[in-house]
């Protein structure tokens, strides 16, 4: 168990619907600290160069006309085990196949409109956090 950093975005679908503060209520809840957070518009190129990962699978498109739709928060959260820890809140990717009580049970609309995205390791954690946050947007605490 040790403390680490994982990146967190509040997709357009929940922040337009003013989720935003629910979904930080259950980080905090679950002893996920926030130690960097902004509101941003991604551009379509922006979401792209994000998703690169997934740019040769045939839902890259709708994701990254998505992801430019609107709004979303990107958050740093710390905590023990944060990375696994924000994907058991956060839930399945596909809101069917969710728990109950997860975000993406909760408020998901769809696989693509699904809420909330988390890294999955913490070499993706180190990568995805650099793309948005510089060091010194980072509280140390
Ligand atoms: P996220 O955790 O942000 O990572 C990639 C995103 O692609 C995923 O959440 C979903 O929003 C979206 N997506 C759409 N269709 C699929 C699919 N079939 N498999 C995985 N991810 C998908």
């Amino acid at each position: 168990m040790s403390v680490e950093n994982t990146l967190s975005i509040i997709k357009p679908d929940a922040v337009k619907r003013d989720l935003t503060g629910k979904i930080i209520a259950m980080f905090e809840e679950n002893q996920l600290r926030i130690v960097a957070q902004k509101k941003i518009w991604l551009s379509k190129a922006q979401a792209g160069s994000f998703y690169a990962v997934h740019k040769d699978r045939p839902f890259f498109d709708e994701l990254c006309e998505f992801m430019s739709s609107g709004p979303i928060v990107v958050q740093v959260l710390r905590g023990t085990n944060a990375i696994e820890k924000n994907r058991e809140i956060m839930g399945a990717t596909n809101p069917e196949q969710a728990e109950a009580g997860t975000i993406r049970k909760e408020f998901a609309l769809s696989m693509t409109e699904n809420s909330a995205h988390g890294s999955d390791s913490p070499e993706t954690a180190r990568e995805e956090i650099s793309f948005f946050f510089s060091g010194l947007e980072i509280i140390q605490f």
